[in-house]
Order: structure tokens, then sequence, then C-alpha cells
């Protein structure tokens, strides 16, 4: 059983997956990998988030935390505050209309 203290879910529906998502991944492994997270965080691709217009999406477990509209360098600060120093980016969470 993992001893992850983070689950990171990453959209992986056909809308996500058009704008990159298998790029984000890489650079999330990479991300978490370098500040020595990898152990620390589980990441899973999913299926549609039912979020589509704001993609690429990602949930963070415990939360759920909502990241949209991601990027690498959204992933890069969602990596260094939320997993690192546990402390949710609250700019770059989805905004009420980005939950309906
Ligand atoms: S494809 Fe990502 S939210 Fe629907």
């Amino acid at each position: 059983m993992s001893e992850a203290k983070y689950r990171v879910y990453l959209c992986g529906g056909p809308h996500c997956s058009a704008k990159g998502l298998g790029g984000l991944r890489d650079h999330l492994e990479l991300e978490l990998w370098n500040h020595r997270l990898d152990a620390c965080v589980d990441v899973f691709v999913g299926s549609c988030q039912d979020h589509c217009d704001y993609g690429p999406n990602m949930l963070i477990w415990p939360g759920p935390y909502r990241y949209a509209q991601l990027n690498r360098a959204t992933l890069t600060e969602i990596v260094e505050h939320h997993l690192r120093d546990n402390t949710p980016v609250q700019h770059l969470l989805a905004t009420p209309e980005m939950r309906r």
C-alpha cells in the first residue's frame, strides 16, 4: 500500500488530452522528482472531470482541490507550494464558475 501524502488526478479525458495532458504529466513527474516528492505524491490519469471548457484540469486529495487551465508554469507552482509546502495555491484554484 502506498504511503503517499497526496493523490493527484490529472484529467485524461479527450478535451484535456488535446490540450497537452501528456506533456503536462511528464512535467509534473519531473518536478516531483526534482523536489524529491515522487514518493510522497501518487499521480493518476483518470477520465473526464466534467469541466472540459477549463482544462487541462487536475484534482488533488486530500481535498478536493481543483486546479484548472494548467500549464507547465502553474504545475511547477502547485508542486512547490501545494505539494511541497502544503499550501494550496489560491490564485490557481478553479473559480466557482469553473466548478459547475
Ligand atoms: S476532458 Fe478534462 S474535464 Fe472533460
